[in-house]
């Protein structure tokens, strides 16, 4: 949440600084601002709404602050204080000495402000950066300003979560940062540093990315970054490359990244087939090399993850069982596993998913995992993030730089590289049938082109999306594999076109929902065909009787499925484990469609930010 661009240099900050926010603008986007280092001072500009309306309000600044050589800049999610241009960031100490950026929470804010006041120092925000900001000008000032004394004080007063870039007024050729809890990357491209939230901001400089660690500050000047941890010691610390082509994190010809990234979804696919199969064979043991007999020795398998991918887990996890796995499967939000006493230790894997590999509920619940002596394997999208450097095995989704706020091609990542996960593991353990093996892995190989063939029929969708989209909710049922995907389609609907809609196995509507049934509550029912067709189909009689609207997700040639709905979307058919893996694709397009119908904000939807780093 926030997005954060630092940049010092020779070059004109503000161009740096205020694309590099668009580019991070997902995390975070109800208010913006920038500091630069004019000629005479210290300048900010800072606005309530989108970049690009920060760029207007930057071509106002002084016409010296156009080619100001550094800079900061922010965008904002708002926690502590409402969404005023005051409370926008960057925030500045009451004598002028400080300016700051932060990403994070600070939780004891409110005991450094009111200590602070009591000492006389006026705050001017209602937010709990200023009392970071107050706080360091009081530090700086202690320690005759001494930049690395003060930061090293101030990350010793300061709990919660900070990923701090900081400009000192009388320290002209540095911006400073400092990491606890929320991600902060910097790069030397030779000429200029530069520093920011999210590692796709920086790509266009250069692909060799230092990512700052839990506890470590970092000095950015043109000449290059010294690293420190918060006990003010320099360190040594290497670059990690990263394979990221910056042309990937661009809309193309498409009117949204959602729309886009939907498309690229038979690659991401292929790619992670081809990278961990060969022929018929799981081959994940090119890049996941577990400590040896460990699969032998595990009792249990966690897996737990937040929103769309927790409902991936719950893919793999009814995948591991339909294969015959004796293990004991759980599934788990991370904000619940890690309050509740779970089970762990040396006969425990535990399998953590997170696009961003930051998001704060699955990060804590990585570390208590550990702790405990269970083994964590994480699944992300981006190397160097926090989880890839804090578990004892990283396996890395194939999706590359994903921009909407909606998951999509990181979720089809995510299913494949722990579709193959879970059957290499049930293979070292001698449970996966050589049947089995061939029969998915020949499955998944052909699932690219039913995936093209599902993306062809994206017109039908479309008018479908037309036609229901002045419902007044939707619930989604489905059994078994289809589960996860009744909650995957409906968090889609709901977080781009904001329509309440549910998500129900088809057979508990009759314990309850079914009450709130009417001809104004659409009905989405995925119904392939499996042994649970009829099954699925008198739950979806049950509704009709109701009268609700029936959309039906069914397979293709399931002809006398149409009597069953108003309007039928065919799906081709696969094995049935690996429905989720087409399916998916109208969901994600209905609830597109539906979002551009009504003229929702699909990339950047309301109230939401792409990686969610605050508990
Ligand atoms: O980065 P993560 O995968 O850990 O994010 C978890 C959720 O915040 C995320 O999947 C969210 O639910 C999606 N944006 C929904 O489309």
């Amino acid at each position: 949440m926030c997005g954060i661009m630092g940049y010092v240099g020779e070059n004109a900050a503000s161009k740096i600084i205020l694309e590099g926010l668009s580019k991070q603008e997902y995390r975070g986007y109800d208010s913006a601002g920038i500091a630069l280092r004019c000629p005479d001072g210290i300048e900010s500009a800072k606005i309530v709404g989108r970049v690009s309306e920060l760029v207007r309000r930057v071509e106002e600044m002084p016409s010296e602050c156009a080619s100001a050589a550094s800079g900061i800049g922010h965008t904002r999610w708002a926690t502590h204080g409402g969404v005023t241009e005051t409370n926008a960031h960057p925030h500045e100490s009451v004598d002028g000495m400080v300016v700051l950026v932060h990403n994070g929470i600070i939780e004891n804010s409110r005991d450094i402000r009111s200590t602070l006041e009591s000492q006389g120092v006026k705050f001017s925000t209602e937010t709990d950066t200023e009392a970071a900001c107050q706080l360091l000008a009081v530090l700086y000032k202690k320690c005759d300003g001494d930049a690395l004394a003060a930061l090293s004080k101030l990350t010793a007063y300061l709990t919660g979560a900070f990923a701090l870039v900081i400009m000192i007024r009388d320290r002209p050729d540095e911006i400073w940062c400092v990491r606890k809890g929320s991600p902060l990357v910097t790069a030397f491209d030779g000429d200029a540093c530069y520093c920011a939230s999210d590692p796709t901001a920086l790509l266009g400089y250069t692909h060799d990315l230092f990512f700052l660690e839990e506890g470590e500050m970092a000095a950015l000047a043109s000449s290059g970054i010294k690293f420190y941890g918060f006990d003010g010691k320099e360190r040594g610390k290497s670059s990690i490359h990263l394979n990221w082509d910056s042309v990937m994190a661009d809309k193309g010809h498409f009117e949204h990244f959602m729309r886009k990234e939907i498309d690229e979804q038979p690659d991401v696919l292929r790619l992670t087939i081809d990278t961990h199969t060969i022929v018929t064979n799981v081959a994940m043991d090119k890049s996941l090399t577990l400590p040896k007999g460990l699969m032998k020795r595990v009792r249990r398998v966690q897996f737990v993850a937040c929103g769309t991918s927790f409902y991936a887990t719950l893919v793999a996890k009814d995948i591991m069982e339909s294969l015959g796995s004796d293990l004991d499967i759980s599934a788990e939000v991370a904000s619940e596993y890690r309050y509740r006493n779970v089970n762990g230790g040396e006969d425990t894997l535990a399998i953590f998913v997170s696009q961003s590999g930051e998001t704060a509920d699955t990060l804590a619940a990585a570390r208590i995992a550990k702790s405990m002596g269970t083994h964590c394997i994480a699944i992300t999208n981006v190397r160097g993030s926090t989880i890839d450097r804090e578990v004892d095995h990283t396996l890395l989704s194939m999706a590359g730089p994903e921009i909407g706020v909606a998951a999509t091609k990181t979720f089809m990542g995510q299913i494949s590289l722990l579709t193959l996960l879970a059957m290499s593991l049930l293979k070292d353990r001698g449970v996966l049938s050589a049947n089995d093996e061939a029969r998915l892995i020949g499955g998944l190989r052909s699932l690219p082109v039913s995936q093209n063939a599902m993306l062809e029929r994206e017109g039908e969708i479309r008018a479908l999306a037309e036609k229901y989209s002045d419902s007044k909710g939707f619930f989604f049922i489905g059994r078994r594999e289809c589960v996860p995907l009744t909650m995957e389609g409906a968090l889609k609907l709901k977080e781009i076109a904001y329509l309440p809609s549910e998500a129900y196995a088809a057979g508990e509507m009759k314990h309850g929902p079914i009450a709130m049934l009417d001809e104004r509550l659409t009905v989405v029912a995925l119904v392939p065909d499996t042994d649970l067709r009829e099954k699925t189909l008198s739950n979806v009689e049950e509704c009709r009787a109701r009268n609700a609207p029936i959309l039906l997700l069914a397979s293709d040639g399931d002809e006398s499925a149409r009597t069953y709905a108003d309007d039928v979307i065919f799906v081709p058919r696969t094995e049935p484990e690996l429905f989720p893996f087409i399916a998916v694709i109208p969901l994600q397009l209905f609830a597109y469609h539906t979002a551009r119908t009504l003229g929702c904000d699909i990339d950047m939807p309301r109230n939401l930010a792409k990686s969610v780093t605050v508990e």
